[in-house]
C-alpha cells in the first residue's frame, strides 16, 4: 500500500502548480500558463519519496522537454515505492487564459502498472456518483442512461442535473436531455471537474456524460474511484489525426470498441487523486492573493485504499519558497 502520508505530500505538488500559472488569469496566454504550471509541478515532484513514471503527461519526450510520457520523477531510492502518475498541470488552459471558473491543477497516482495508457486523443465518458453506481451502460441509447440513473437517485427526470461539455459533438445527447425535460448544465472546458463533480452531492449534478480528452478521462476516473462513484469509456477518435494516432499506438478499430470500465482505467484500489484549483470552480476556489506576497489555495486529496476525502486550506509565502521563486523567475512573474 503507498505510505499515507504521500497524499499531503503531493499536495505540494499540485498547489505549486496552480501557484505557478494562477498569475496569468485573463492574460490570454494559455501556453504560457500551461508551461509556467508544467514547471512549478516537475520541479516540486523531485523531492517526493517515489519511484514515479509519468503515464499521461504533456506528450511524448519529442515534444514535451518535461512531464513527458515515460519521463521518470520522484527522489527515486530503492525502497521508494514505484508508481505510475498521470498529470494534467492545467486543466482548463482556455480557462484560465480568458479567467473563467474551473482551472485546476490535477494528478493521479496508483501502483506501478495500474493507470490506463491511455493515448493522447479523445475518450466517449460517462460518470455518475455512487448512488447510481452500475446503473450505467456506455453502449445504451442517451435515453436509457438518463432514466436508469434518475430511478437510481430517486428523482424525476425534471429534476435530474446533467453535465455537459458545450461543444457541436454533443448535440445528441442535448437534444435528448430536453426532450426528456432534464436539467442540462453546460460547460466550456474542464473536463475532469465537471465528471467528479457527480460524486459530490450537494453540486445537485447527477450525471456527466460526453466526449472530451481521453487523458482527463483516467485522472477523473481515478477520483471516482476514490469516491464510490461509477464511470466507462471508449477511445474515441474525432480527427483524422487521432485515428492515425491511435493505430500507431495499438488501439485499433477493434480494440476501440472495448468499453473500459472504472476497473479498466484504474485497475489499484490504492490510487491517490490531488488537484489544487487555479480559479473558482465547482469543487474548489482558486488562488487568492493576499497583501505583503502571500497567497491562499484550497486542494482535494483522495485516498482509494481507506475513502479519505480532504480539503486542505494553505497560505502560501510567495517569496520563501525556494521552488516558487524559481518558477515564478523563470517565467517573469
Ligand atoms: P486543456 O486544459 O488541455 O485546454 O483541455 C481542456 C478540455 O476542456 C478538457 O477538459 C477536455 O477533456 C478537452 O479540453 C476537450 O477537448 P476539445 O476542447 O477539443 O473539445
Amino acid at each position: 500500500m503507498m505510505d499515507r502520508n504521500l497524499a499531503l505530500e503531493l499536495v505540494r505538488v499540485t498547489e505549486t502548480a496552480a501557484l505557478a500559472c494562477a498569475r496569468y488569469m485573463g492574460r490570454g496566454d494559455k501556453e504560457a500558463a500551461d508551461q509556467a504550471a508544467v514547471d512549478g509541478m516537475r520541479k516540486a515532484f523531485s523531492d517526493l519519496a517515489i519511484r514515479g513514471t509519468v503515464v499521461i503527461g504533456e506528450g511524448e519526450l519529442d515534444e514535451a522537454p518535461m512531464l513527458y510520457i515515460g519521463e521518470k520523477v520522484g527522489a527515486g531510492r530503492d525502497t521508494d515505492p514505484e508508481v505510475d502518475i498521470a498529470v494534467d498541470p492545467l486543466e482548463g488552459t482556455n480557462l484560465i487564459a480568458k479567467g473563467l471558473p474551473n482551472a485546476i491543477a490535477v494528478l493521479a497516482m496508483a501502483p506501478k502498472g495500474t493507470l490506463l495508457h491511455a493515448p493522447d486523443t479523445y475518450m466517449e465518458k460517462i460518470a455518475v456518483g455512487p448512488k447510481a453506481k452500475g446503473c450505467i451502460d456506455i453502449n445504451a441509447p442517451v435515453e436509457d442512461n438518463l432514466r436508469a440513473v434518475a430511478k437510481a437517485v430517486n428523482k424525476e427526470l425534471r429534476d435530474l442535473t446533467i453535465i455537459v461539455q458545450d461543444r457541436e459533438r454533443h448535440e445528441y445527447i442535448i437534444s435528448k436531455a430536453r426532450e426528456l425535460g432534464c436539467r442540462i448544465k453546460l460547460f466550456s472546458d474542464g473536463d475532469v471537474n465537471t465528471a467528479i463533480a457527480t460524486c459530490f452531492e450537494d453540486t445537485g449534478i447527477d450525471i456527466f456524460m460526453g466526449i472530451g480528452g481521453a487523458p482527463e478521462g483516467v485522472i477523473a476516473a481515478a477520483a471516482i474511484k476514490c469516491m464510490g462513484g461509477d464511470m466507462q469509456g471508449k477511445i474515441h477518435p474525432i480527427y483524422e489525426e487521432d485515428h492515425a494516432r491511435c493505430e500507431e499506438l495499438g488501439w485499433t478499430e477493434e480494440k476501440r470498441k472495448t468499453v473500459l470500465m472504472l476497473d479498466d482505467l484504474v485497475k489499484s484500489d490504492d490510487a491517490l487523486f490531488v488537484a489544487t484549483g487555479v480559479s473558482n470552480g465547482e469543487l474548489l476556489r482558486g488562488v487568492r492573493y493576499l497583501e505583503n506576497n502571500k497567497a491562499k489555495t484550497q486542494s482535494v486529496v483522495m485516498r482509494g485504499s481507506t475513502g479519505t476525502i480532504r480539503f486542505v486550506e494553505a497560505e502560501h509565502r510567495l517569496d520563501k519558497n525556494e521552488i516558487l521563486i524559481e518558477t515564478l523567475a523563470k517565467h517573469e512573474q
